[in-house]
């Protein structure tokens, strides 16, 4: 039985591209330890990469964020207790797998395929704005956060003019001062998306949204409730996420001039570099589970209801797996991170968000050869340990 490590969990980083420094004796304890939650619970880490992609393949553990046995990262995130579990990601099979089936077509390899000219024209239109305006610029609110966003919002058909609405209670759900605070924002995206809803079924419009009112919703395979679940996941899932690669992404290149001398030289190095920075950023670093059934791992047994932790930052460093795992370095094979998780749960949106991130950062790249930080790196604000990994702001010149 792994001891108990006085390893609190989560924290903040110190440096936003590296695990937190007080994870460091995790390393040492792969692939599980055990770790103490704000609230006193006792949960196990998962550190060891063989160890995470076992478990989270294991249909014994659970995503289910109402029931009581859920670990809750900290107070203000305490509000998932409070609501219905969440579309998709807090449902478990068949359930979600149900939910699954509704929407993976619409984010296959040959449907982002078929959206990259789009997300071409949304990145250098961004970039042309940019451009004429500075510089200096801040990377986040003119290009890292408007990518994904408009992006998704042509994917779902949500109207792009209501995104200071949407991005501002998304942000405040995530990450809000307190747990009621972040619930008030997720009952305003519901009730918001819960119009749109019933314009789309008054109206057919083109996007995701539509197709799924008129497929759906109108012959009454999915109720109105559930449909407005999957929106909200897919709007703040789809923008939220990708924003935080490219700010946290670019903030990285221009820490590590060789690796950005290396990419500028060869943009077809852009693909693996992308599947390098998911595996070295991490930034969704703290994938939660509790277990329905004792399962046994080596030689350890996790009883039923206990909560389990994945520290993706601790665990795509595992140097059984990755050689020099604090090492950027685009030639290793990244494959096999746990970046976008593993299981029935992993990321729906994957194809996505690395079209999203091979345009935007490329463009940025070729667009702006002389990039640079406008402000000290060590001044810069990263997000908190309890929330996606990411800039709060990202100043620029070039
Ligand atoms: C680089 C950007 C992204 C990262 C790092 C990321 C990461 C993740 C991770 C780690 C999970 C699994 C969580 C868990 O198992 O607990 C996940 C699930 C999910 N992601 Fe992403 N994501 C990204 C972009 C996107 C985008 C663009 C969408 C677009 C809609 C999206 C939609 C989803 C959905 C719907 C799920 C739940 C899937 C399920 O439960 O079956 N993600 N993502």
């Amino acid at each position: 039985m792994p001891e108990t490590t006085d390893v609190t969990f989560p924290q903040d980083r110190t440096c936003p591209y590296h695990p937190p420094t007080g994870y460091a004796p995790l390393r040492e304890a792969r692939p599980l330890a055990r770790t103490r939650l704000y609230d006193g619970r006792l949960v196990w880490m998962v550190t060891g990469h063989a160890a995470a992609r076992e478990l989270l393949a294991d249909q014994r553990l659970s995503t289910d964020s109402s029931h009581p046995d859920f670990p809750v990262p900290s107070a203000r995130a305490e509000v998932v207790r409070e609501r219905p579990p969440a579309a998709l990601l807090s449902r478990d099979d068949p359930e979600h797998n149900r939910q699954r089936r509704m929407l993976i077509s619409s984010f296959s390899l040959k449907r982002i395929a078929g959206l990259r000219p789009r997300i071409e024209r949304i990145v250098d239109a961004l970039l042309d704005t940019m451009v004429a305006a500075g510089p200096p610029a801040e990377l986040v609110s003119a290009f890292a956060l408007p990518v994904p966003s408009m992006v998704i919002c042509e994917l779902l058909g949500v109207p792009y003019a209501d995104h200071e609405f949407f991005e501002e209670q998304s942000r405040r759900a995530l990450r809000g001062p307190t747990a009621g605070d972040s619930k008030r924002a997720v009952e305003a995206l519901e009730g918001y998306l819960g119009e749109l809803v019933d314009a789309k079924r008054r109206k057919q419009g083109e996007g995701l949204l539509d197709d799924l009112v008129a497929e759906q919703y109108v012959p009454g395979r999915v109720g109105r409730q559930e449909l407005i679940e999957l929106a909200l996941i897919l709007l703040v899932a789809g923008h939220e996420t990708t924003a935080n690669m490219i700010s946290l992404g670019t903030f990285t290149l221009l820490r590590h001039p060789e690796r950005l001398a290396e990419l500028r030289a060869d943009p077809a190095l852009m693909r693996t570099a992308v599947e390098e920075l998911l595996r070295f950023l991490s930034i969704a670093d703290g994938m939660l589970r509790f277990a329905r059934e004792d399962i046994t791992v080596g030689d350890t047994t996790i009883r039923a209801g206990e909560g389990l932790v994945f520290p993706t930052s601790v665990i795509n460093r595992d140097a059984a797996v990755y050689a020099s795992p604090d090492r950027l370095d685009w030639a290793r094979p990244a494959r096999h991170h746990v970046a976008f998780g593993f299981g029935i749960h992993q990321c729906l949106g994957q194809n996505l968000a690395r079209a999203e991130m091979e345009i935007a950062l490329g463009a940025l790249l070729s667009r702006l050869p002389g990039l640079r930080l406008a402000a000290p790196p060590e001044e810069i604000p990263h997000k908190p340990g309890d929330t996606l990994q990411g800039m709060v702001e990202l100043p620029v010149a070039w």
